[in-house]
């Protein structure tokens, strides 16, 4: 019989230490173009951002904001890891991106508006408006609502101009916003409400999407009934109507909870409310994410470093001026939105558009038209975009005059041939590319290339960004040195402004999940003991461009989104029929990757197909849509080790047709095959080598 502890320690071989073979992309060079215009050229610049001067380096950036109080100590590290940037300092995020731009800006547009609906016309909110609409939405909150500086308040919107409008209200005052995807289903947002105290939610009646009127409110209903049930009490929704004065949504407003926002501005017309001066520590923002446990966390974003951050990052990445057109196709209500549609691009005085449909709606070129209408120069998006676009409409970028200077891709690794596709046919070779790779967690970007300095290579995020100094380590603590050839968990060395303060209410999880797997020395107050583990696995070849492979724990990355695993198992779970179930990654060519459901019902049941259809329902209710099951496979069984933990990895192998090694120390060896041909069927199949984070996955479970 084999060594269980020699088992363990092949398995770990097999996973963390894999070797990873591809073709290395030749370098491509950003334009004269571009490098002539860029906000980053001046190599001095690495020096400033190196090892020994770090934290210091960080000024540079802090610089870039109006402080009301400068700070006396760049970075305390008294209380590892609760770093603490620029302390001593106080600033408001509010003042720093709408008050501090009037006087030379006060008639450019800050944030444009393009509703799905192509005959409603495009809306540009000038500084001045933006400026007068936060103050008005500020004095709502303040004095309808009675927030004050530290509460919380959860956002569920969709991308209307409101709702940055109400992030910035909420950042005047000091009131902690925690927005929740407009995608997300009440139930949803009704937990992270519950879960971050808030007694005020913020919704929008509905809006349009795919050519569908969204009925919105509805949610805030589900949202408040599920907030009760885990012991929050909502007592106010606020209402902004997508239409000024028209009802959109089929749900009844409920007398003394519910609140037409257009209602109650209406006293506060060209209301000002002084910008709160804050500690540069005090809480900006929560922004919920999947973990390795059922729950979601809330990671709280900080005021001065996470604005410090996202606003350097802006100039030197994205290379926002003034007077440039920065489209970033995210949703506000993911962490790209935050840091890469409201505050870096304001904190700047740019101008940022907001665009409330999908890319693909009503045909494949509208994307495009948006881009040449509102002479965009700027484009940002993920590698699911450009692979339904390109699937769509492959030849649909040459047909419309626009032209990018810049673009970026975020959220997932990039296959060469769709960075190829984004590169020739979308920027038309003339638009510098960014693969920004970084996390909800780390607030803004960690890896990539200095779009005017640095050459791209496909497929890679490229080297640290400044002041960042990653590692790969292995599952023995080894440092993997630039040429290995072997891929490991990447970490970050050092604290960086942007990172985030904490997990919402648990520090414990927040240590164990990003610090205890290779913190040097617990005791120790020096940031060097202490690496960020971020759970991605990574390789580094000699030329130093970081090549991310995809999530080690088990979070499955839909479309650039986070799911957890186990949120999805707990919701299988919920079907009373349902016995176990596990949730694995499959490969799909356009989302990169969707989940699997395997799961064993109770005995007795005799319509498996109906418990399918109502385990999707289920999934989709209490996650989203996002989080529909590519497949679900009735099994009879799952395959699990001896002492019970089921392996979810040789699942994962049997769904994207790999190998699944040796599976004969299992405690039910048998069902593997079982499974197998119940999945691919009995005749031959051709096993892939399938990609390296579905070969990680589960391997740090
Ligand atoms: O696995 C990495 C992947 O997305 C994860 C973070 O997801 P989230 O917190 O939702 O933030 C998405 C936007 C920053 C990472 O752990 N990821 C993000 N960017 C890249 C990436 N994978 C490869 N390349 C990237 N550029």
């Amino acid at each position: 019989m084999a060594d269980p502890k020699q088992a363990a320690k092949a398995g770990a071989e097999n996973e963390a230490h894999i070797a990873v073979h591809w073709r290395e992309e030749e370098y491509v060079y950003p334009p004269a173009k571009f490098i002539g215009q860029a906000n980053l050229t001046d190599p001095a610049v690495l020096e400033r951002f190196s090892e020994k001067n770090f934290p210091e380096c960080y000024r540079e950036y802090a610089d870039m904001l109006d402080w009301d109080e400068y700070w006396h100590t760049t970075l305390d590290t008294s209380n590892p890891q609760f770093w603490k940037w620029f302390v001593g300092g106080k600033l408001n995020v509010s003042y720093n991106c709408v008050d501090r731009h009037l006087k030379k800006y006060k008639n450019k547009a800050a944030l444009i508006f393009v509703p799905e609906p192509e005959d409603e016309p495009v809306y540009a909110l000038t500084y001045q408006e933006l400026y007068t609409r936060v103050n008005e939405v500020a004095a709502v909150l303040r004095e309808d609502c009675g927030l004050k500086t530290g509460d919380r308040v959860t956002i569920h919107m969709p991308m209307i101009l409101e709702l940055p409008i109400t992030m910035l209200a909420c950042a005047r005052l000091g009131v902690v916003h925690s927005v929740v995807f407009g995608g997300f289903s009440g139930e949803a947002a009704g937990l992270r409400a519950a879960d971050s105290g808030s007694h005020v939610m913020v919704y929008a009646d509905g809006y349009y999407r795919g050519g569908k009127k969204i009925d919105h409110k509805a949610s805030a209903d589900i949202a408040v009934e599920m907030a009760k049930k885990e012991g929050q009490k909502v007592d106010k929704i606020l209402v902004w109507r997508r239409h000024r004065g028209q009802y959109m949504s089929a749900k009844p407003m409920i007398e003394g909870r519910d609140y037409f926002m257009d209602d109650l501005l209406k006293k506060h017309l060209r209301k000002k409310v002084a910008p709160v001066s804050l500690d540069s520590e005090a809480p900006l923002f929560l922004m919920y994410t999947s973990g390795t446990t059922g729950k979601p966390k809330g990671c709280q974003h900080r005021t001065g470093g996470y604005l410090a951050y996202v606003t350097g990052t802006s100039k030197y990445y994205q290379d926002i001026h003034p007077e440039d057109v920065y489209w970033c196709m995210a949703d506000i209500g993911w962490i790209t939105g935050h840091s890469y549609i409201v505050y870096g691009p304001l904190a700047l005085g740019g101008t940022s558009v907001i665009f409330e449909g999908v890319p693909n709606y009503p045909d494949s070129g509208r994307v495009w038209r948006i881009a040449e209408q509102l002479d965009v120069n700027i484009f940002h998006t993920s590698p699911t975009a450009i692979r339904m676009l390109r699937k769509t409409g492959p030849d649909e970028p040459q047909k419309y005059n626009y032209h990018f200077k810049h673009m970026t891709t975020v959220g997932e690794p990039i296959e060469p041939e769709t960075w190829r596709w984004y590169y020739e046919s979308v920027g038309k070779g003339e638009a510098v590319i960014v693969d920004t790779w970084w996390q909800t967690e780390t607030g803004g970007f960690l890896c990539t290339t200095k779009p005017g300095m640095d050459p791209m290579k496909a497929g890679s995020a490229g080297p640290p960004a400044l002041g960042i100094y990653p590692a790969i380590y292995d599952e023995e603590n080894k440092d993997l040195k630039a040429g290995s050839g072997k891929a490991g968990n990447i970490c970050i060395r050092n604290p960086w402004p942007g990172i985030m303060q904490t997990i919402w209410g648990d520090n414990d999880r927040f240590t164990r999940q990003y610090y205890t797997k290779y913190c040097k020395n617990p005791k120790s107050t020096d940031w060097r003991d202490w690496p960020y583990f971020a759970a991605d696995g990574a390789v580094l070849p000699a030329d130093g461009y970081f090549r991310i492979l995809g999530r080690v724990d088990d979070v499955i990355n839909v479309a650039g989104h986070r799911l957890g695993t186990k949120e999805l198992e707990a919701a299988c779970l919920t079907v009373k029929e349902v016995a176990e179930a596990a949730v694995v990654p499959v490969v799909d060519e356009i989302k990169g990757r969707m989940p699997v459901v395997y799961m064993a019902l109770k005995p007795g049941v005799s319509d498996p197909q109906r418990v399918e259809k109502e385990v999707i329902s289920v999934i989709e209710t209490l996650i989203g849509k996002i989080a529909r099951p590519k497949s679900i496979h009735v099994v009879s069984d799952l395959p699990k080790t001896r002492s019970g933990k089921i392996m979810r990895r040789v699942l994962a192998a049997i769904s994207n047709t790999m190998d699944v090694g040796d599976v004969t120390t299992l405690a039910n060896p048998d069902i593997v095959e079982e499974i197998r041909k119940q999945v691919q069927g009995t005749g031959p199949v051709q096993l892939k080598e399938g990609p390296e984070d579905v070969k990680l996955f589960g391997s740090n479970e």
